[in-house]
């Protein structure tokens, strides 16, 4: 693998669920292959799950860790031709590649401002990561896609399923602040490429980029694409339509007990409880997030595993 900033960079997914797996059996067994290489993780952005599950990663391949929290550093430039006479210190031509210097692989956490779809849509931060760094990049959440969530959302399904084809719903749930679709587009993208019953739904207004959906089917009433659901995926967005708005704060999409049935409760975590799924939720056997959480590291795992192979 050269990189991995999207679902698609995976070529066989249920190959790569299967070695995740055993990677979880036995964590340390390519603890060799990472030995003298450095990972250096940069995040524009707040994390728990992703900065901590990354590193348990990389140190299970024996590798080094530096991370660098960016309103730490000096301010970038992503333009070309621009005249650095304002707040932005350092160009990103220059910052990539000094960061290469130091890193074998560079991981990114740079989230959308959700105010201008062309601008969020293009990745220019991402991609001029891409662009400029001499090694590989891996995304760990980036303006439209969270792949690393994907594939541990994917394993999590996999090891939970307890029928061949099984019924996943991904639920919109309101919530009180305007969040990005990255982590629903890369779980869309995952689902696809699923053996699985799969639907979204969702209040009007939500529809996701309809080049990620395709033809995945959406139902906008609730309670019907709940039924008889095995995985029910809540998460919040804000609309794509009408970019970063939030249209809805509707509370009856919250995730119920009642709602959920017998399926299993998926979140990639954080959540906020009793505005997105009830405390009934949240502590019941049906939640499986800490098992998501916990799949985390061995997406992140199976992921440097196969850059490091390939470096
Ligand atoms: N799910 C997830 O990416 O969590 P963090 O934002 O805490 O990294």
């Amino acid at each position: 693998m050269k990189k991995y900033t999207n679902i698609n960079d995976i070529k066989n997914v249920t190959e790569i669920i299967k070695e995740a797996l055993e990677l979880k059996k036995n964590p340390f067994q390519y603890e060799e292959l990472g030995k003298h290489k450095t990972l250096v993780m940069l995040f524009f952005n707040s994390s728990l799950r992703t900065r901590l599950s990354t590193e348990k990663a990389a140190k299970n391949l024996g590798m080094e860790v530096m991370v660098l929290n960016v309103n730490d550093a000096w301010n970038l430039e992503y333009e070309d031709g621009t005249v650095m006479s304002l707040d932005t210190a350092e160009h990103i031509k220059e910052a990539c590649q000094v960061l290469s210097q130091y890193a074998d692989i560079i991981a990114v956490r740079a989230f959308p401002d959700l105010k201008n779809k062309e601008k969020d849509e293009s990745e220019f931060m991402l991609n001029s990561f891409l662009k400029h760094a001499t090694v590989p990049v891996l995304s760990m959440e980036s303006a439209t896609a969270h792949p690393l969530q994907a594939l541990a959302d994917a394993i999590t399904i996999e090891e939970l399923k307890n029928k061949k084809k099984p019924k996943v719903v991904l639920s919109w749930a309101p919530h009180p602040k305007a969040l990005p679709q990255a982590v629903p587009n890369s779980f869309v993208t995952m689902m696809q490429k699923l053996d699985i019953n799969f639907s979204i739904t969702h209040p009007k207004g939500y529809n996701l980029n309809p080049e990620i959906t395709k033809n995945t089917r959406i139902n906008h009433n609730q309670e019907e694409a709940l039924k008889d659901a095995d995985f029910v995926y809540v998460k919040n967005w804000s609309s794509y339509e009408k970019y970063g708005k939030i249209l809805s704060e509707d509370t009856n999409w919250m995730m119920t007990k009642e709602k959920l049935g017998h399926a299993k409760f998926m979140h990639c975590l954080p959540v906020r409880r009793n505005f997105v799924v009830e405390d009934a939720v949240l502590d019941s056997n049906q939640s499986v997030v800490i098992q998501e959480a916990r799949n985390r590291t061995y997406s992140a795992q199976v992921v440097l595993k196969k850059i490091l192979e390939n470096l």
